[in-house]
């Protein structure tokens, strides 16, 4: 297992907002992890980036990447093993990036951080962004020069220079339209083939879900109700919770009651 999640609980003061007993993710593996809005799904990823302090939360439990625990390292390991060992795109990229530095400045300055030299980075930067299929030029515009699915694109070809091995993606698609959406979807579904990169999919789309997982988890309130292969879960889902989420995709979802579970055959009849 890359990542090994185990009685991982945050909270804010008293209040725990996720209690996940196990969730993994192994070597060249896409989980989903789905649920509705506060169901703890980001929370989870900034506590494996050891981050959840920041929002004010506290975290206990055992996480752990390649058999080593995330939750007892120091600030300073903890910094090296982010963007090095596991690697975060968000919604919104733009976030990642300052308006006010070339989008190269802030890669460039990512990639040093972690040890290349000046000529390195570059020359590993120019290689990334050719693999997310972007002309390396773009590196030398300002964040508001690119498109949202080119900065998401910039922000995968980051975790691809800096050799991550695990991507947490939380709604990396939720803010592209549909066309972009499908684009950087491929491109993680690429990641995975042909970097082994692991890959944690955070979204509440369950279609996303569908399309590009193995696994998938579904949290409620904080916790894991569900978790299973992907074509078993979100075809025969065991919880009700998972239906009602379900229900709500039409493409994908459960029949309602009385209705046939197959869509109707084309008026040609079936291929065969
Ligand atoms: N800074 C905070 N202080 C107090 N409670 C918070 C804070 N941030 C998040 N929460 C609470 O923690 C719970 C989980 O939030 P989280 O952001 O992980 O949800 P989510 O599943 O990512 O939702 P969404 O789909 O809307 O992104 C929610 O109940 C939320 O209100
Ligand atoms: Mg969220």
């Amino acid at each position: 297992m890359r990542l090994a999640i185990n009685g991982l609980e945050v909270r804010f003061g008293r209040r725990p907002v996720v209690q996940i007993d196990e969730l993994t993710l192994g070597q060249a593996e896409i989980v989903g992890l789905a649920g509705e809005s506060g169901s703890g799904k980001s929370l989870t990823t900034l506590a494996i980036l050891g981050l959840a302090h920041t929002v004010g939360a506290t975290v206990s439990g055992s996480i752990r990447l390649d058999g080593t625990e995330l939750t007892t390292l120091s600030q300073r390991d903890l910094r090296e093993l982010r963007g090095r060992q596991i690697a975060a795109i968000f919604q919104s990229p733009a976030t990642a990036f300052s308006p006010v530095f070339k989008v190269g400045r802030v890669v460039l300055g990512a990639l040093r951080l972690h040890g290349m030299s000046k000529a390195e980075a570059a020359a590993a930067a120019a290689r990334a962004m050719r693999q997310v299929l972007l002309p390396p030029d773009l590196l030398d515009r300002y964040p508001a020069q690119l498109s949202g699915g080119q900065l998401q694109r910039v922000a995968i070809a980051l975790a691809l220079a800096l050799r991550a091995e695990v991507l947490l993606a939380d709604e990396p698609t939720s803010a592209l339209d549909v066309t972009v959406q499908a684009e950087v979807l491929e491109l993680l579904r690429g990641l995975r083939e042909r970097e082994g990169m692991s890959v944690l999919l955070i979204s509440h789309d369950l279609a996303v879900v569908a399309e590009l997982c193995d696994r998938v988890a579904v949290m409620q309130a904080g916790r894991i109700v569900e978790q299973g292969p992907a074509g078993q879960v979100l075809s025969a889902p065991q919880h009700e919770y998972t239906a009602e989420l379900l229900a709500a995709v039409p493409r994908i979802g459960a029949p309602a009651p009385g209705q046939p579970a197959q869509e109707a055959p084309a008026p040609d009849g079936p291929a065969g």
